[in-house]
């Protein structure tokens, strides 16, 4: 079968930063260490007063499409998938494509464009949408932009609001692709839940304890559903697992119930039971809350094992990276965190072509899914092409007095001018509204 996967990738930051332990943890009255060890985070990214996700979204895709010398007929269609949409007809799509005809000499007129909506997953979604596209061939040699983009903000006080986070990843997807194949097995878990939604509200209702368990239960599902596909996995046979990160302490909690679930009835478990016993089995429990008391005590001691610290700090904590600095980007959460495992990958010269990735998405609401993904040769001179540190390292760092008036500019129900805190340079830029209410964007020489 043809291989199909991301040719490319380009990461955009929103270009403001908050620093959680300096700044936000003093004003909230929190030990600074509640977001730096507790959720994981050191920042948070948020964007300017003229960017916004479309701006982020075709200024990620223009760097794409020139650093790999593409024109507009190389693209059949444009994909975006955002969970901060601000118009419920006129997809995001067509203002970035709108954009990018700014800039280049064709036009999108060819392509198919949409938007797709569930939560953080649509980005993982949207792949999917063009990875199937190429497969059934209807492609015509044209590759698929997919645009994961978010301004992810809570409302001000709310659980959630030192998870925030503003971002854009725009990938590239073909035949022959240069970085990683996507598997054609997939597990999926999903129900409905009422643990994050926006009901026609632009900041999510959230009840962020029991988001924290939908978003386990769901991925345990879609691991044993994903098993059901591609046969059982074992923690060896990946060398990276990157996880949607709405922040890096929840995926500390799903590793390590992911690595129980991969080692039972491994010679890992044999090899750990002598210190901490073989996992609790269901049949040899009464009740279910035996049965669950008896596995929390499992994990507890298996978290502090030299082998799952040991796989912890290889498959998980390099996706964590970027995601530590910039908070949660929702639909390219889980993207940005690939493209952190590979950077380091490509930084410490592992020799990663052929190797595995296990991908696991999620979006409130609730569904997860997971698929392989085989790392291509030519990973490291796509990764390596980046400039994401750069972008983290040049944020503008703003007080908690300009966090606030950031936060009430980009606030739909707000209409506060402000003046940008950073210069934009070479950038596509949010220019006012038109006559429909319409956004309007202007590239800025
Ligand atoms: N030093 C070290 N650690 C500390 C600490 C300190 N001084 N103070 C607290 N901590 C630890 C806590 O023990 C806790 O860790 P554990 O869960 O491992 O025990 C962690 O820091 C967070 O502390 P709290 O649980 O007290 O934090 P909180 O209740 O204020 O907020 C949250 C946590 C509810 C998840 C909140 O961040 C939230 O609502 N987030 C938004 C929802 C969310 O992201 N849910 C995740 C799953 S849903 C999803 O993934 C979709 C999506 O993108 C939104």
């Amino acid at each position: 079968m043809t291989a199909v996967g991301i040719d490319a990738i380009e990461v955009r930051t929103g270009r403001l930063k908050l620093d959680l332990a300096e700044t936000f943890a003093p004003e909230m009255g929190d030990d600074p260490e509640k977001y730096t060890k507790g959720l994981g985070l050191f920042a948070s990214s948020f964007p300017d007063a003229y960017e916004d996700i479309v701006t982020m979204g075709a200024n990620a895709a223009h760097r794409l499409m020139e650093r790999k010398g593409l024109e507009p007929q190389d693209i059949g269609r444009i994909d975006v998938a955002t969970e901060s949409a601000f118009d419920n007809s006129k997809p995001v799509s067509t203002y970035i494509a709108g954009c990018l005809e700014q800039v280049y000499d064709g036009d999108f007129h060819h392509a198919n464009k949409g938007e797709r909506k569930f939560a953080c997953i649509s980005g993982t979604q949207s792949l999917d949408d063009a990875v199937n596209w190429i497969l059934a061939g209807r492609n015509r040699g044209r590759g698929a932009l997919v645009i994961a983009t978010d301004t992810a903000l809570y409302a001000r006080d709310s659980s959630g609001e030192a998870t925030q986070g503003a971002g854009a990843v725009a990938m590239y997807i073909t035949e022959d692709p240069s970085m990683v194949e996507l598997s054609t097995e997939q597990g999926y878990g999903s129900a409905d839940e009422t643990d994050f939604l926006k009901p026609n509200q632009q900041f999510p209702s959230v009840d962020g304890k029991r988001s924290m368990q939908v978003y386990l239960a769901r991925m345990r599902e879609a691991l044993t559903d994903f098993e059901r596909a591609a046969g059982d996995t074992h923690p060896d046979d990946y060398a990276f697992i990157p996880f949607h990160t709405p922040f890096p302490g929840m995926v500390r909690k799903a590793a390590l119930l992911g690595y129980r679930h991969m080692i039972r009835g491994t010679e890992v478990e044999d090899e750990l039971a002598e210190d901490i016993g073989r996992q609790p089995r269901r049949e040899n429990f009464d009740s279910r809350e035996e049965f669950e008391e008896a596995i929390k005590g499992y994990v507890d001691d298996l978290k502090d094992t030299d082998a799952y610290r040991e796989w912890y700090g290889e498959a998980i904590d390099p996706t964590l990276d970027i995601s530590s600095q910039v908070g949660n980007w929702y639909t390219g959460s889980v993207h940005i965190a690939r493209v952190s495992a590979l950077l380091h990958a490509a930084e410490t010269d592992m020799d990663l072509a052929g190797q595995k990735l296990l991908v696991a998405s999620y979006g409130s609401g609730a569904q997860a899914e997971i698929h392989e993904e085989t790392v291509k040769p030519g990973f490291a001179d796509e990764v390596e092409a980046l400039n994401i540190d750069d972008q983290i390292e040049t944020r503008q760092d703003i007080s908690f007095e300009e966090y606030e008036q950031i936060h009430d500019r980009h606030n739909h129900e707000k209409s506060v001018e402000l003046e940008p805190f950073t210069q934009p340079d070479e950038e596509f830029v949010f220019d006012g509204w038109g006559p429909m209410n319409e956004r309007k964007y202007t590239y800025i020489q």
